[in-house]
């Protein structure tokens, strides 16, 4: 039995066999349609999502599965107590595959060591956010036909986004990704990531403040909101809230070839008068989603056509 709670808990050779199967699922996507007939997914969310969520039941249902869970912690048992250790160890009884998120860092992995079926890692706190980074590799790959040998801007909130933290991780094992982190200073990479992954894999980085700067050298911008969310402090989220506004004139000097990416939900941070720039991907990156994760439930459950 195999968790996704951190995405190097696949290997690579794992992951190109998940974003192959997903590929096949594009192309054959009525072949697909009973692969998981009886099998039962859970979706435990501690947390608010809509992509996330709804992506991981419209997988289970499209691939002939069943879905049940909560989708707000005080709809569960956690209201009278419950630990997750405890949540974990009684859906085991029900369902056949967990997908958990979860305010606190970590919450998933006790998930893993309590339950008897497969958990995934749908997000924790501003930790790891793993089956975004399938679905940030699967639209990389589709729309560049690569994952190595790429110039990629993160900007935004680089601290709290855990889908930032997961997506560095995993790019760092592809070959020559250069990496340029756009934030405030307030809002920079935490240490931990410099220190274990950037610097441990000898990775490229630069870190900048102005967005316009760089913008001709990036071949994929990975847009982030600033997490209100994680913020201890109203007026500190206030402040740094708008920091970076994507619009169709900071895209002047990008390149044709760019590719906007952004795991949403967006607020102000991109335009909607980007939405109609073709080399805005984001809702595209969406629906790329729910097709990894479909690949993603058939690995954990051993399914095959
Ligand atoms: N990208 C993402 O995690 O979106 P949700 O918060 O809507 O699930």
């Amino acid at each position: 039995m195999k968790h996704l709670i951190d995405p190097t808990d696949l290997t690579l050779s794992e992951i190109d066999d998940i974003l192959t199967l997903a590929e096949d699922i594009i192309k054959n996507k009525e072949a697909y349609a009973h692969v998981a007939d009886g099998k039962k997914l859970a979706t435990l969310f501690y947390e608010p999502s809509t992509r996330t969520r709804l992506s991981f039941e419209a997988a289970m249902l499209e691939l002939g599965g069943s879905v049940l869970g909560f989708s707000t912690a005080d709809s569960s048992s956690t209201a009278k107590g419950e630990s997750v250790a405890d949540t974990a160890r009684t859906v085991s009884k029900y369902a056949d595959v967990i997908a958990m998120r979860h305010p606190k860092e970590g919450a998933p992995l006790v998930a893993a060591m309590n339950a008897d079926i497969p958990v995934i890692n749908a997000g924790d706190g501003g930790h790891l956010h793993p089956t975004q980074t399938l679905t940030d590799l699967l639209t990389i790959k589709e729309e560049t036909g690569k994952l190595s040998d790429l110039t990629i801007g993160f900007c935004g909130d680089l601290k709290f986004g855990r889908t930032v933290h997961s997506l560095i991780k995993q790019l760092s094992r592809y070959e020559n990704i250069r990496f340029i982190l756009i934030s405030p200073a307030e809002l920079r990479i935490p240490d931990y990531i410099k220190d274990e992954v950037l610097d441990a894999k000898g990775a490229d980085y630069t870190e900048v403040e102005r967005m316009e700067d760089v913008m001709p050298e990036l071949d994929i911008l990975y847009m982030t909101r600033v997490q209100k969310e994680r913020f201890f402090n109203e007026a500190d989220y206030i402040r740094l809230k708008d920091s970076y506004i994507l619009d169709p004139e900071k895209l002047v000097h990008a390149k044709e070839s760019l590719k906007i990416l952004h795991p949403l939900p967006r607020v102000n941070e991109i335009s909607v008068k980007v939405d109609a720039d073709p080399r805005a991907l984001y809702f595209k990156q969406a629906e790329y989603g729910k097709i990894v994760r479909k690949a993603l439930i058939m690995k954990l459950l051993g399914l095959s056509l």
